[in-house]
């Protein structure tokens, strides 16, 4: 999987001349969990998703069963076993409620596997057509860290309401109102020590991406834990994946306390793009989905720190949305506590009023805040 000659990168745009993975969005976030149904409905509830496809014993699916949510852009389908002996069931034993596969987009799923592969992708399952009466799609799947897998997910030749074997069920009796989720901004994997190099490579490497942004412990650490992070982002930039390894602090870091309950590496979260934070959080939260918080001090030195925004300082400071500036506009964003019995995997909300990075400024207020709730957990 080595690679001779450097790609070139258009200074201005960022966009490399030839881009070998062409890849159009995130197509699906699957989740595999211990109920379909019920986080299904959480989902709905709490964040306002949409019930769109189903597969289960009543469509011939015996093994498990998956329902399609959608809110804007994104996609999650939650998946769960009926066989106590089949992947879906021994993943969740071990890991909990998580992300399995991070899907993507493409206009060649055969061309992408190759390609990945031919540089050094391990493969998952070889490329399938699935055909129906709207059409077929073509998919191929490839492993990144842990037993997290990348899909390419080809649906140009298909009209269906998501995949041959699911039904639509558009026509749901019950559907609470979207919370303005709107897409798929990013998805952050926590590997283990001294392989945030190794992942940021085979995102180079393997899958052509590029290195956004780096983070070392410099940059993100406090008293007790730290860690470094590397985003890496793929040729149009709308796939973003930050790379998280622990770095040594004091006491146990929110990334190794993720590694532990997870048993292993995974999707620490992911985040979600809204156009108006505000409304968005306090709907959430009238929902009953939990936030990280910042002391009120964050707020009294937040206009020295990024300067005059839009916003209401005292909306923000209410529902706990933090600010950062770059050299190309501010973002707003906050995260919500773990979402399943293991402080695994969370949630961000995000509002990019032209800044193009992922909150550093913020790194110092949150992880003291994030070990407050570990310190809660017995895990500091
Ligand atoms: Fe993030």
């Amino acid at each position: 999987m080595s690679h001779s000659s450097p790609h070139s990168t258009d200074p201005a745009t960022g966009t490399r001349a030839e881009d070998f993975l062409p890849i159009n969005g995130t197509d699906f976030i699957e989740f595999y969990v211990g109920d379909a149904v019920q986080a299904a409905y959480f989902y709905q509830s709490a964040f306002g998703f949409q019930r769109k496809a189903y597969k289960g014993l009543e469509t011939g699916s015996r093994e498990c069963t998956s329902i399609l949510l959608e809110q804007g852009k994104i996609r999650f389908l939650l998946t769960s076993a009926q066989e106590p002996d089949s992947y879906v069931a021994e993943h969740v034993r071990l890991h909990g409620d998580g992300v399995r596969d991070i899907a993507l987009w493409v206009d060649d799923a055969v061309y992408s596997f190759n390609e990945t592969v031919a540089r050094g992708a391990t493969a998952v399952s070889e490329p399938e057509v699935l055909q129906d009466e709207n059409g077929k799609i073509v998919r191929a799947s490839i492993a990144t860290y842990g037993d997290t897998i990348h899909t390419f997910v080809q649906r140009n030749e298909y009209s269906g309401a998501f995949m041959p074997g699911y039904v639509s069920q558009s026509n749901s009796r019950w559907a609470p109102e979207d919370t303005g989720l709107q897409y798929i901004d990013h998805c952050v994997g926590n590997v283990y020590v001294g392989e945030m190099d190794k992942y940021a490579a085979f995102y180079a490497d393997v899958m052509g991406f590029r290195n956004l942004l780096s983070f070392d412990d410099k940059d993100i650490s406090t008293e007790y834990s730290a860690l470094m992070s590397k985003v890496m982002a793929n040729g149009n930039d709308r796939i973003k994946f930050p790379i998280n390894e622990p770095a040594t602090g004091r006491k146990k870091s929110q990334i190794e306390e993720y590694l532990d309950f997870y048993r292993g590496q995974g999707c620490q979260h992911v985040a979600m793009a809204t156009n108006n934070i505000i409304e968005t959080v306090t709907e959430l939260r009238s929902r009953g989905v939990n936030f990280l918080t910042v002391p009120s001090s964050y707020y009294d030195a937040l206009t020295d720190r990024v300067g005059e925004i839009d916003e209401e300082l005292t909306a923000l400071g209410e529902l706990g949305i933090l600010v950062d500036r770059d050299d190309e506009g501010y973002l707003l964003q906050i995260f919500t506590k773990p979402v399943q019995t293991r402080p695994t995997m969370f949630y961000e909300i995000i509002q990019r009023k032209g800044a193009k990075s992922f909150g550093k400024g913020n790194f110092q207020a949150l992880f003291e805040s994030i070990e407050r709730e570990q310190a809660l957990r017995g895990n500091l």
